[in-house]
């Protein structure tokens, strides 16, 4: 058995990692800041080198203790040293203001959504092409259409459903705009939160977002497709829940491609379904 206060100490990490754990990038600039304030304000004056020694090694440790994915260590140990060496350059203050800017116009709100932009290729583009319904009125969402690559590949196909692409940083959805109007194509975007519009009306929902948007995408597909539509997550699955990935994803550098169908019974099962389930079938070479 633990001694009193040997257990209120893992009780604390406990309770500390496990909510500190839902924002690493706040607890990091935390530590980040802790570091530097122990190493100026605590400790005699250092040599830099040995200062940055320090700070990296309570970036190290404090981070470790917080139990924070293991990338986090290795950021919290360097950040430090990398402001220091680009502090050292003396480049002019603007260029970092400038620099700043053209980061936050394409990233914008990632510190809270923890989804980058990273752009799915066109072997990920042809596999989805494959996966778009037919009929009149076929709609199709790409939740975070990043520069749009894939949902302009989408509206160029044969007897293209309507596709429309949202993005919530300006810079991303901007040069998506231009694309779609340099190109004349159909594909729309939109600026906007995808937690904020209503998925009712797709047929056909896609996304490449991250691990950390998935739990709460589950919840709103579960309470907003319609019976019959489906949605493809590129890369991720979500937590707990069962996954199959499409045929032919997932192998040779294409990354896995999930799908879900909602039945008429309200339940969103993994899988394509018996028709889209067909379709790939048919077209595999070794059918
Ligand atoms: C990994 S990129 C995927 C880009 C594109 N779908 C593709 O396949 O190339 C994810 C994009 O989602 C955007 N994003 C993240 N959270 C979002 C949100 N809540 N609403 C709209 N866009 C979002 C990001 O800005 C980023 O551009």
């Amino acid at each position: 058995m633990l001694a009193p206060d040997r257990r209120s100490w893992t009780e604390l990490r406990s309770a500390l990692a496990g909510r500190l754990g839902a924002y690493p990038q706040w607890t990091s600039a935390a530590v980040v800041l802790l570091g530097w304030l122990l190493v100026s304000a605590a400790l005699p004056p250092q040599p830099a080198g040995v200062g940055l020694a320090w700070q990296a090694v309570w970036g190290v440790v404090l981070s470790a203790w917080l139990r924070l994915p293991v990338w986090w260590l290795a950021i919290n140990a360097g950040f430090p040293a990398a402001l220091h060496g680009a502090a050292a350059l003396q480049w002019p203050p603007e260029l970092f203001l400038f620099a700043w800017l053209a980061l936050l116009l394409v990233y914008w709100t990632t510190f809270s959504t923890r989804v980058p932009l990273y752009a799915s290729g066109p072997a990920v583009w042809r596999l989805m092409a494959r996966c778009l319904p037919s009929g009149p009125g076929a709609r199709v969402v790409d939740l975070g259409s990043g520069l749009g690559g894939l949902a302009l590949h989408l509206a160029r196909q044969p007897g293209a459903p309507s596709v429309l692409g949202l993005e919530l940083a300006p810079l991303p959805w901007l040069l998506s705009r231009c694309r779609a109007r340099w190109r004349r194509s159909s594909c729309r975007f939109l600026r906007q939160d995808y937690r904020r519009h209503d998925l009712a009306a797709y047929d056909l929902v896609l996304a490449y977002l991250s691990p950390a948007a998935m739990p709460s995408l589950w919840q709103q597909l579960v309470a907003q497709l319609k019976p019959g539509a489906c949605f493809i997550s590129c890369e991720f699955v979500f937590p707990g829940q069962a996954a199959v990935a499409l045929p032919g994803s997932g192998l040779a550098g294409v990354p896995p491609l999930y799908v879900w169908r909602m039945g008429a019974d309200g339940v969103l099962a993994a899988g394509p379904g018996s028709d889209l389930e067909a379709v790939f079938l048919k077209d595999l070479p070794c059918s």
